[in-house]
């Protein structure tokens, strides 16, 4: 285990300090976050340029773009926080699930740090990161409920401790980041889709279209969202020429029909965990999809009926971020949960299966 050292705040005040680097989608960030629930320092370079001509993510592109930027974006996360390599306690990387050129740049970049500064190395879950990011953020004990919803997962999970997950719901086609994606696609929406979709659902009537909610009032806890979005294509292929009033309408009916569903699924989830671990515990959202403000009121409406508190971390730290790489780190550093160099990248990665 390497020995504590003192940050750069306070000569008196020890702490752990760990490099979290994140490299796993379409943003490379790095950031510095401390025991003491501190983030020193968040950087994050997006790539939306790099790939908005193409419509979505491109994975070459993705993992070239990581190689050009990543050393920039650490020394600035370094430089940010006011410390220097030797004031670390450890290093930690995206492992995995991801585009794996991405995640093979940003772990090899990760392993090469910890070699050369001597600090031991952490392959974190990405989505590990989301799943602890409220722990951070809210000092939150286990265990607690999670709806994870990213651009590649949805999933309902018990938090039972780091590295201990239950799974109780998963999506059976696609993720439903995947579905604001593809619709935003349809609309001719720039990327990012998500957010862009829900700044259009904004000036439209999520009344308009009646759209099927998939799973709904069906006992359990799984998803399905390919339905949906046919149901989609094929409504705008019937109205044929669309206005721009017909596309906020439909992305408000979209993202209104996504929150019923994800509503109901969790309130099968919440009964579940209630029925286990009482009512004095915690339900939190995390991933891309959690900065989406009707979601997250839906989901906090739904808690205050069942009797459950409600976490949503800061929007930023919803999106991919490397301090919640960095907290997942600190996290597995003090459970000794360390890994080797020879630690080998995964393209998919079950948070419960870690
Ligand atoms: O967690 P994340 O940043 O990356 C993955 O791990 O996938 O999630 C990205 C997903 C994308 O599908 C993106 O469109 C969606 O989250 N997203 C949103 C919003 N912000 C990001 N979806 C709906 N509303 C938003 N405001
Ligand atoms: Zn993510």
């Amino acid at each position: 285990m390497a020995e504590k050292k003192t940050t750069h705040k306070s000569n008196k005040e020890k702490a752990v300090l760990v490099l979290g680097i994140e490299s796993s989608c379409d943003e490379t960030a790095a950031s510095v976050v401390s025991n003491n629930f501190e983030i020193l320092s968040n950087v994050i370079g997006s790539q939306f340029e790099y790939h908005k001509p193409y419509g979505g993510v491109v994975p070459e592109l993705a993992a070239r773009a990581h190689a050009q930027t990543i050393d920039v974006i650490v020394s600035r996360a370094i430089t940010d926080a006011g410390i220097s390599y030797q004031d670390l306690d450890a290093v930690a990387a995206t492992g995995g699930p991801g585009l794996i050129g991405g995640v093979l740049v940003g772990s090899t970049f990760g392993k090469t740090l910890a070699l050369v500064n001597k600090l031991p190395f952490l392959a974190i879950n990405h989505l590990e990161g989301h799943a602890l990011t409220a722990r951070l953020t809210d000092r939150l004990d286990f265990p607690y409920l999670l709806l994870l919803v990213s651009g590649g997962h949805s999933q309902l999970l018990i938090v039972k401790g780091v590295g201990n997950y239950r799974l109780l719901g998963n999506t059976l086609d696609d993720a439903v980041g995947e579905a604001f994606d593809k619709i935003a696609n349809l609309l001719n929406l720039e990327m990012p889709g998500g957010p862009n979709l829900e700044k259009l659902a904004l000036c439209g009537d999520s009344t308009k279209y009646l759209l099927p909610k998939p799973l709904h009032g069906r006992p359990g806890c799984d998803f399905s969202f390919s339905g949906l979005k046919t149901a989609v294509r094929y409504k705008m292929d019937q109205l044929g020429n669309i206005s721009s009033s017909d596309k906020a309408d439909i992305a408000a009916s979209f993202q209104k029909t996504v929150c019923d569903v994800l509503v109901d699924r969790c309130a099968n989830a919440i009964k579940i965990f209630q029925e286990e671990f009482g009512t004095n515990q915690s339900f939190v959202v995390a991933g891309g999809v959690a900065a989406n403000k009707s979601i997250r009121a839906a989901l906090e409406s739904l808690s205050e009926q069942q009797g459950i508190k409600f976490i949503a971390p800061p929007i930023s730290l919803c999106t991919d971020n490397a301090a919640m790489i960095a907290w997942a780190g600190i996290e597995r550093f003090s459970k000794g949960f360390f890994d080797n160099l020879d630690f080998m990248p995964k393209p998919r990665w079950p948070l419960d299966n870690i």
